[in-house]
């Protein structure tokens, strides 16, 4: 065939040279010894049936639709690693690269199989392996056992997760059943395709096509759902921490490399990165690896300067396990492994916020956002001290003034878990305005950000970015930072650059 006949589509196949006979085809079929046996149920799966109540008893009587997502291209026929979106995540407990193109359905009950503990059946839809007579075994780059492994079956797949198992081949008519009398709501952002087919069958079915509003409410509720975090899901947590913890190792280890290296930055990255796939999926977020004034850009993930003595650097990263928990840290290390007068001055500063909104965190009663607000406490007053503030610390701290915050624009907290930023669709009632709750988990991460063009302070802080950032849990006796161990008081944080940067 001539290059002018061919789609630009065909042409992405002109580098194989795939045997077509038939004797090729039954050759390649035969003779295969037995697989290995496969997966126990996972730890995970008795939690599922509490978080499907959950939810589905918010939306009796619907069906509910939760897409894993689709592998996305990188470049070409070349895919970027599948990463779960984690409502699915979290209804099904699958993690690591499982399960691209699945789908998890609850399956309204009706009046009469309806029970307290039970509202939804969940339905996993997805595409088990095939045999290895088939032409997917050896053809399939996508989905066949010589190209990607041998994927589960459907048998294993129950097993695994617990639940009902159906292909991903008849999704399509299952959504569309009694679609009228029942309705159907779609995490929306989850994936394209299933969206826009969800939203085919609205229309083929005569429910209202504007379902906007009714899908972000699903997505809200998903959002929700993981406010409070399940024991499983708190050791995940743990995991994910200490992770970050021997993550956090390396990277003091590789010092001495980075301080040689050109881009000494990136080998802080890479020390990182090496741990975080060693031990679980991979990173959480990309790490922020700023050395000297690039601490003071808050999203600096280019890391691609050097690490200059007499500076700090600024280290934020997160290992998410195999699970997809992730954790999220930030310490500040000096660069020669002592920290000059003025540095440890806006580092004590810091870490005295930390503690202090810890502290608020532990309190009964306590809102989420008053962790914040102790935070600020303690950075204004100390901005004040340094005659940095334009008006009192008192005054600043008033809502129409805020004059401490060009020194600290971010937040002090966020909930964590699945995702960096977890729970991010929540109301601000059940957010911002919630009282802490035992099974909350979220970071306390103040900072002090003096940009070395920053005229409204003196020239000792001038390029000097400090930012310490911990992971809390809330328990029944109060609030515990369980990445306590990750070395943080200035003078922890020198014994360690002692011990492991030499
Ligand atoms: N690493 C992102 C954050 O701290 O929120
Ligand atoms: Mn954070
Ligand atoms: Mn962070």
């Amino acid at each position: 065939m001539s290059d002018e006949k061919q789609t630009l589509e065909e042409r992405a196949h002109n580098r194989t040279q795939r045997p077509q006979s038939d004797a090729f085809r039954s050759f390649i079929g035969e003779d295969w010894g037995q697989r290995p046996t496969g997966p126990q149920r996972g730890a995970v799966a008795d939690y599922l049936p509490a978080r499907h109540l959950k939810l589905g008893s918010q939306f009796i009587g619907e069906r509910l639709v939760f897409p894993a997502g689709d592998l996305q291209v990188r470049s070409n026929d070349t895919d970027y690693r599948f990463r779960a979106h984690s409502a699915f995540a979290h209804l099904t407990g699958l993690g690591g690269e499982d399960e691209p193109g699945a789908v998890l359905v609850l399956e309204p009950r009706n009046t009469e199989n309806r029970t307290p503990d039970a509202t939804h059946d969940a339905v996993l839809y997805f595409h088990p392996r095939s045999s290895r007579s088939s032409e997917e075994f050896y053809a399939d780059s996508r989905h066949g056992e010589f190209w990607v492994g041998a994927r589960l079956s459907a048998e294993e797949m129950a097993t695994l997760t617990g639940l009902k198992i159906a292909h991903i081949d008849s999704l399509r008519d299952n959504l569309a059943k009694d679609l009228g009398e029942v309705n159907i709501r779609v995490i929306p952002d989850a994936d394209a395709q299933v969206t826009e087919l969800v939203q085919q069958l609205r229309i083929e079915n005569g429910l209202e096509s504007d379902a906007q509003e009714m899908n972000a409410k699903l997505a809200e509720a998903a959002s929700e759902l993981r406010l409070i975090k399940d024991e499983y899901e708190i050791s995940e947590m743990r995991k994910a921490v200490d992770v970050t913890a021997a993550g956090f190792d390396e990277i003091v280890a590789s010092f001495p490399r980075a301080r040689t290296h050109w881009r000494g930055e990136r080998v802080i990255e890479g020390a990182f990165f090496a741990k975080a796939r060693e031990e679980g999926n991979g990173l959480g977020y990309d790490t922020i690896a700023a050395a000297g004034n690039h601490a003071n850009t808050l999203h600096w993930i280019k890391n691609d300067g050097p690490l200059v003595d007499g500076t700090l650097m600024l280290i934020d990263a997160g290992a998410e396990v195999d699970s997809l928990y992730t954790a999220d840290i930030t310490r500040t290390l000096p660069v020669s492994g002592k920290f000059s007068p003025t540095q440890r001055k806006v580092y004590d500063a810091v870490l005295e916020a930390c503690d202090y909104a810890l502290e608020v965190a532990s309190q009964p009663g306590v809102r989420f956002r008053d962790v914040h607000a102790a935070a600020m406490t303690v950075i204004a007053r100390h901005l004040e001290q340094w005659g940095i503030l334009p008006v009192s610390a008192e005054e600043s701290l008033i809502p129409e003034n805020q004059y401490h915050r060009r020194w600290m624009p971010h937040g002090t907290s966020h909930h964590l878990g699945l995702d960096v930023h977890d729970c991010a669709q929540a109301k601000r009632e059940l957010y911002q305005d919630a009282v802490l709750e035992e099974g909350m988990v979220f970071t306390i991460e103040p900072g002090l950000y003096f940009r070395e063009d920053d005229l409204k302070v003196p020239a000792e802080f001038r390029g000097i970015g400090v930012r310490i950032e911990d992971d809390i849990v809330i328990t029944a006796t109060g609030a515990e930072r369980i990445s306590n161990h990750i070395p943080r008081t200035a003078d922890d944080v020198e014994a360690w650059m002692a011990r492991l940067a030499q």
